[in-house]
């Protein structure tokens, strides 16, 4: 069973509409679809934005499904000078830029109770994703995903989350799940396609591009599906 979780409806619906034999459930307040995909079990929920909401989905999903592997789908901000709009970005590592501690002696990010800033994705499944978008026309990197409780708008905010982090991307659930799955021992990737730069015009790009850079992270997790069914 594959767990997908997205934080909007946008980011989850065509995949849902894509599947058979569905069934439903809502667990505190979050509606979880199960089924099957291209000869895959799946299940897929939207979770809504924010670390929170996420990480209530993912511990509800692992629990209620056990999963073999989460993926994380969606949009993200761009923070590096090398990623473009309707780019992807692949996790290589997570990381909580606005878990900040450093008053009381500790790093950006640090999390104490997993003694570490970067959360790693596990790396076949990175690998899997990076083959999957081999298949589908993108422009790919593989990188840091940052994710924090704030839709990133400034330009100050988005340097300081590159230099702290060297991240690729910023949103707003990668981590959370990250940090779920890790604790549960669970496989887990992240999947990106930027919908703005994280700057000033970031709120209006958002809009623009919603759709069509949510659509090219579904086209992935189905080219990763895929390709799972194609070596059985
Ligand atoms: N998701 C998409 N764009 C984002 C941004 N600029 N900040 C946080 N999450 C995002």
């Amino acid at each position: 069973m594959i767990g997908i979780i997205g934080a909007m409806d946008i980011e989850v619906t065509a995949f849902i509409r894509a599947m058979s034999d569905t069934s439903t459930k809502i667990y505190s307040g979050i509606t979880y679809v199960k089924g099957r995909f291209s000869g895959v079990d799946v299940v897929v929920a939207k979770c809504g934005m924010g670390k929170v909401n996420s990480a209530i989905c993912a511990q509800t999903m692992i629990l209620m499904y056990s999963p073999t592997v989460v993926i994380n789908i969606g949009v993200a901000g761009s923070i590096s000078p090398t990623v473009k709009v309707g780019d992807i970005v692949i996790g290589k590592e997570a990381v909580q830029h606005d878990l900040d501690l450093s008053p009381i002696g500790l790093k950006r990010g640090f999390i104490q109770e997993m003694n570490t800033i970067f959360i790693p994705c596990t790396p076949d499944i990175t690998i899997g994703l990076k083959g999957a978008a081999e298949n589908i026309d993108c422009t790919c990197h593989t990188g840091v995903i940052a994710t924090g409780d704030q839709f990133i708008s400034c330009k100050k905010t988005k340097n300081e989350i590159f230099e702290n982090f060297n991240a690729l991307a910023c949103e707003m659930e990668g981590a959370s799940i990250a940090q779920v799955c890790a604790l549960n021992k669970i496989p887990f990737g992240i999947v990106r396609t930027i919908s703005d730069n994280a700057d000033g015009d970031s709120a209006s790009d958002f809009t623009k591009f919603l759709h069509e850079a949510a659509q090219k992270s579904i086209q992935l997790i189905t080219a990763f599906i895929g390709n799972k069914t194609d070596v059985g």
